[in-house]
């Protein structure tokens, strides 16, 4: 056959088609090609979905709120019901509630790795590093508009992971009325018991602080000096996990935390 039946194919595009398929720039090539392509495919999903994704993280919160609060009831529309609940953003340094930020928008998760809305914490019982200035706090009012329950969001490091929850207080500033978590990644069977209906109920009727102001609630193997009202049973084979619950709500209902709200909740100027 002669050159000008078969002519040499020209250009780089050329030559690189004339190659055989099983050559090692065609393989590479759509190595190459279907990464490209998958990643594209990846991204596009994460970004069509990144709206479901905070709709459904929302929705989530709002139902823990429920929850905690002891409100919800299965099959219940968790948007309309969570509108009984009144967000407010709350100064903790002064315990006042602040119109600075939006209280249905303001992250104050993400507040607490902004150097302006945060501070570095000394006394760091909690294990978080350091703590949002505001918080957003729900509050649910009687029929008759009075404050019925606080809710407010606590968090702290387990074991294995950082716990995030809400506990309700009874307008008395002191009561719980209950403790849940939302997210932590304590093992199964072990520290994600504090998921556990049982141990979970163990915390209604018990008391933040004694008469003198102290608090006493205590997360441990046996009771407190303090008594029964101020004692929940440690989980049993988490007692890691126990203790950071027990460092955790301690640091929320104290000074650095709650503390100033608390008070003025106490002398009923909420
Ligand atoms: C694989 C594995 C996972 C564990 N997960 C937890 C946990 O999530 N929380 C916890 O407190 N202890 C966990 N533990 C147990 C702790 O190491 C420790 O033994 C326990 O907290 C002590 O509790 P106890 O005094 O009630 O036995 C885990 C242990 C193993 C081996």
């Amino acid at each position: 056959m002669s050159d000008a039946q078969n002519p040499e194919p020209k250009g780089l595009i050329g030559r690189f088609l004339a190659m055989p398929a099983d050559s090692v720039p065609k393989t590479l090539f759509v190595a190459v090609a279907l990464c490209l392509f998958a990643s594209m495919v990846v991204s596009a999903a994460a970004v069509s979905l990144r709206p479901v994704q905070e709709a459904n993280k929302l929705r989530d919160k709002q139902l823990n709120v429920l929850q905690v609060a002891g409100v919800y009831e299965p099959g219940m529309n968790v948007a309309e019901a969570f509108a009984a609940f009144e967000p407010q953003v709350l100064d903790l340094a002064t315990g006042e509630f602040t119109d600075q930020f939006d209280a249905a928008t303001f992250d104050d998760i993400a507040a607490a790795s902004d150097p302006e809305l945060s501070v570095a914490l000394d006394n760091d019982l909690a294990g978080i590093g350091r703590k949002a200035k505001y918080r957003v706090i729900y509050l649910l009012k009687a029929e008759d508009g009075s404050l019925d329950k606080v809710i407010l969001p606590v968090h702290g490091y387990g074991l294995w992971s950082t716990l995030y929850g809400f506990i309700a207080l009874e307008n008395n500033g002191n009561d719980i009325f209950g403790l849940q978590f939302y997210q932590h990644g304590e093992t199964p069977g072990l520290g994600a018991e504090v998921d556990n209906p049982r141990w979970k109920a163990l915390w209604s009727g018990k008391k933040l602080r004694d008469d003198n102001g102290d608090v006493q609630i205590t997360v441990a193997k046996s009771q407190p000096a303090a008594g029964p009202d101020f004692y929940v049973d440690a989980l049993a084979g988490a007692t890691l996990t126990s203790v950071g619950v027990d460092n955790l709500v301690r640091f929320w209902v104290g000074e650095e935390g709650y503390g100033p709200f608390l008070e003025r909740l106490q002398a009923g100027e909420i």
